[in-house]
């Protein structure tokens, strides 16, 4: 008896495969389009009172596109900007652990390894360098000694010039606002014929102190500058007088509002028309706008891209073979199953 159900094992078995062929053949399939991976960037903001950390992700198979890097998150680090440990360097470094241990945890541990670091180091380096140069090459050696420290793609800590904190925030700004046509950018800035436009923080805080602090008109060029004159004849206890908890950045108004002013008309060609559609603001779509962001899009424009995720698909043609091959299968089976049926039964009867 054993035997006899033993000899139907074989039959039995291809039957089972071929249906289970047939089956994995027909289970309805749909294309499905992989979530795209995101890449991540982190750039410090080293300015001359305080450091800032962003981190930035676009989607890793549109990184040319326009407007879609976007912030992920952001860290202030504690205590005063990098220049100010000239005299302790190796503190200049430790400053900024809590940070890079935030971004440890933001960024994706696998995709660490691929993130590019930046340090931009503005104001307070600037002039250290030409202070102390000796001091300011210590300072960025120790802080390009903790950043290697950590997995990511440390690109290197430098000294930004004035002009390039100026060119990468408009193109933060405009970025941003999608000014740019395709991320024409080579770090060359046109601005637009029309449409609105944005001036970034150094543009925003001093335009905002012209407003709230002194109460003066900056709707056109004309008040701006006008608002500019009136600040710089100001009196150093006047100007104390009317802001006193700003004392610190006091002194930079006149010479800020001047420049302001300046860059916008002469340096930029915005006239009174084009510039009613300036707007001062300090964010935009949700991201800080400093020179942060564009001075990462310059750098980053080279990382190549990731290849869109795949996946094996079978032609219409292979399939019907399979599914007919299966089908055989199936037939020759139960053939082979129903004659050893018959036989044994026949053995039965005997
Ligand atoms: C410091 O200033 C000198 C002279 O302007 C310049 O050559 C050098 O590149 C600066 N250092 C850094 C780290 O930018
Ligand atoms: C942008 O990046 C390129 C390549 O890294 C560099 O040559 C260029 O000078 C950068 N643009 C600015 C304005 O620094
Ligand atoms: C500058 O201030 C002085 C005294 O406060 C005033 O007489 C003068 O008109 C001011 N000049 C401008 C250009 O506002
Ligand atoms: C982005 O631009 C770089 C340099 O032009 C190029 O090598 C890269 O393939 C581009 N990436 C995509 C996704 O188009």
């Amino acid at each position: 008896m054993a035997g006899k159900a033993l000899s139907l094992l074989p039959p039995l078995l291809l039957a089972t495969a071929g249906l289970a062929g047939l089956l994995l053949l027909c289970v309805p399939t749909r294309d499905v389009q992989e979530p795209p991976a995101l890449k991540y960037g982190i750039v410090l903001d080293a300015g001359s009172s305080h450091t800032s950390m962003f981190i930035y992700k676009w989607p890793a198979d549109k990184e040319n596109d326009t407007g879609i890097v976007g912030q992920h998150s952001s860290c202030d680090v504690q205590g005063g900007g990098i220049s100010s440990y000239a005299d302790d360097p190796s503190k200049a470094g430790r400053s900024l652990v809590e940070c890079l241990e935030q971004a440890l945890r933001d960024v994706p541990t696998e995709r660490h390894a691929a993130t590019p670091l930046y340090l931009g180091a503005t104001a307070g380096m600037r002039l250290l360098n030409l202070t102390r140069p000796e001091a300011s090459a210590s300072v960025l050696a120790a802080v390009t000694q903790t950043l290697t420290q950590y997995p990511f793609d440390f690109r290197g800590a430098r000294i930004l010039s004035g002009q390039d904190e100026g060119v990468f925030g408009w193109v933060t700004a405009n970025y941003l606002l999608e000014n740019f046509i395709k991320c024409s950018f080579n770090g060359v800035f046109q601005p637009p014929l029309s449409g609105s436009f944005i001036a970034f923080s150094a543009f925003y805080y001093t335009v905002d102190f012209l407003r709230t602090v002194m109460g003066l008109p900056t709707a056109t060029l004309k008040q701006l500058d006008a608002a500019a004159v009136t600040t710089c004849n100001q009196t150093w206890a006047q100007l104390q007088a009317r802001a006193p908890e700003q004392k610190a950045r006091l002194a930079d108004y006149c010479a800020g509002a001047m420049f302001v002013q300046q860059l916008l008309s002469r340096g930029y060609g915005f006239d009174e028309r084009k510039f009613s559609g300036v707007a001062f603001q300090r964010k935009a779509a949700d991201s800080a706008v400093g020179w942060a962001l564009g001075y990462m899009l310059n750098l980053t424009n080279l990382i190549p891209a990731d290849p869109p995720g795949l996946r094996k698909g079978t032609a219409f043609s292979s399939w019907v073979v399979l599914l007919l091959l299966f089908a055989a299968l199936l037939l020759a089976a139960l053939v082979l199953l129903l004659r050893r049926v018959r036989s044994t039964k026949a053995q039965n009867v005997i």
